[in-house]
């Protein structure tokens, strides 16, 4: 039975992991939700247009000239962003969802450098295009993060936050206890393919650090870059304290915080040594646990077991209901 009889075209600027599961999620859900991806756009690979709605199987044509082009072309309601992340900038992706505001089209990414590096900039764009931006899927894959507070949390301030977020420092530790190398746990980690391309990225903590930057950016008016957060990563720990640790009872867990203080926000991300039965050690494997914490509930928190890339492509989905809800 059909649930939103608003059919929105939606354009996908990058189709890797996060778009093909995108794209089956969106053609076994089609008959409930009457979305039509209309354009897929990649660096190599190509651009492909349908107004009619590309299915699973389709040719690739050359590639559009700039994003720009491909959405000026394939005329969407909605434009997802989902290319590589520039852990460094942002960039391309940033200027790819500023065209998309230019054209008044609404914008969703799993793509935490926009978020991490512009957010408050490209909220006001959203603003005075008139258009909705969302990002459920650039922290915790899609689980509900941004969404929970928007959506179920009315009046309250996020006070701080505590996050473990890194699945692939949870697998190297894991590896470690078990008496193995760090070299060891990170080819564990890219064998689950949680690692990032390059594992420097997730042990030295910038990952951990450009989430906790979009968290505190969305949460708490942050206005903060990565290199705005304290930033520690695990790639200090030895094989032989990992050990020493679990046979005490205890873990290494690679810690996001955020902290209301005076007028300023307090980011941190480093290596803490927790008991086993810690509730940020709760989460096993890939899983990642998120605590708000907040003036009127308390704490609350959102935990995703094991998530995968079909989470993420959920986090997309939800916020294209959204979107689908608001027009
Ligand atoms: N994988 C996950 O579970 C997950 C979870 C949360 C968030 N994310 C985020 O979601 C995004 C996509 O992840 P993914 O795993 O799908 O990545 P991926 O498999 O590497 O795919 C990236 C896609 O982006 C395209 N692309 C790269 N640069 C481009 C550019 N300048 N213009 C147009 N297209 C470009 C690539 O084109 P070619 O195909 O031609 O190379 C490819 O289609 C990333 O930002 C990632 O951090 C992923």
């Amino acid at each position: 039975m059909g649930c939103y009889s608003q059919e929105l075209r939606v354009a996908l600027i990058g189709y890797g992991n996060v778009g093909k599961a995108f794209a089956r999620l969106l053609f076994a859900k089609r008959g409930a939700y009457p979305f039509r991806i209309v354009g897929v756009h990649t660096k190599r690979h190509g651009t492909a247009y349908d107004t009619k709605g590309i299915g699973l199987q389709f040719s690739f044509g050359p590639p559009a000239s700039s994003a720009a082009e491909f959405l000026d072309r394939s005329k969407p309601d909605v434009a997802i962003e989902i290319t590589t992340l520039n852990p460094h900038t942002g960039e391309p992706a940033i200027s790819h969802i500023q065209a998309a505001f230019e054209r008044h089209l609404h914008v969703i990414t799993a793509n935490k450098g926009p978020i991490a590096y512009a957010y408050a900039g490209l909220r006001a764009e959203a603003q005075i295009a008139q258009v909705e931006f969302r990002f459920e899927s650039t922290v915790m894959d899609g689980a509900p993060v941004f969404n929970t507070v928007r959506n179920n949390l009315p009046g309250v301030t996020i006070k701080g936050f505590t996050g473990v977020l890194n699945s692939t420092s949870k697998i190297v530790v894991g590896t470690m206890e078990r008496g193995l190398s760090m070299a060891e746990g990170i080819r564990e980690a890219q064998s689950l393919g949680v690692a990032e391309a390059d594992a420097a990225y997730d042990i030295d903590g910038w990952d951990s650090a450009a989430k906790t930057a979009a968290l505190a950016n969305v949460l708490m008016d942050a206005c903060v870059t990565p290199q705005g957060v304290q930033r520690h990563g695990i790639g200090q720990l030895t094989t032989d304290e990992a050990i020493t640790a679990a046979k005490a009872g205890y873990t290494t867990l690679l810690v996001s915080r955020g902290e209301r203080s005076g007028g300023t926000v307090r980011l941190q991300v480093k290596p803490e040594v927790v008991p086993q039965t810690d509730i940020l050690a709760t989460a096993k494997g890939t899983s990642n646990l998120l605590l708000f914490h907040t003036d009127l509930m308390g704490t609350i928190g959102t935990v995703s077991i094991n998530p995968g890339v079909e989470q993420t492509a959920y986090g997309l989905f939800s916020d294209l209901v959204d979107v689908a809800k608001s027009v």
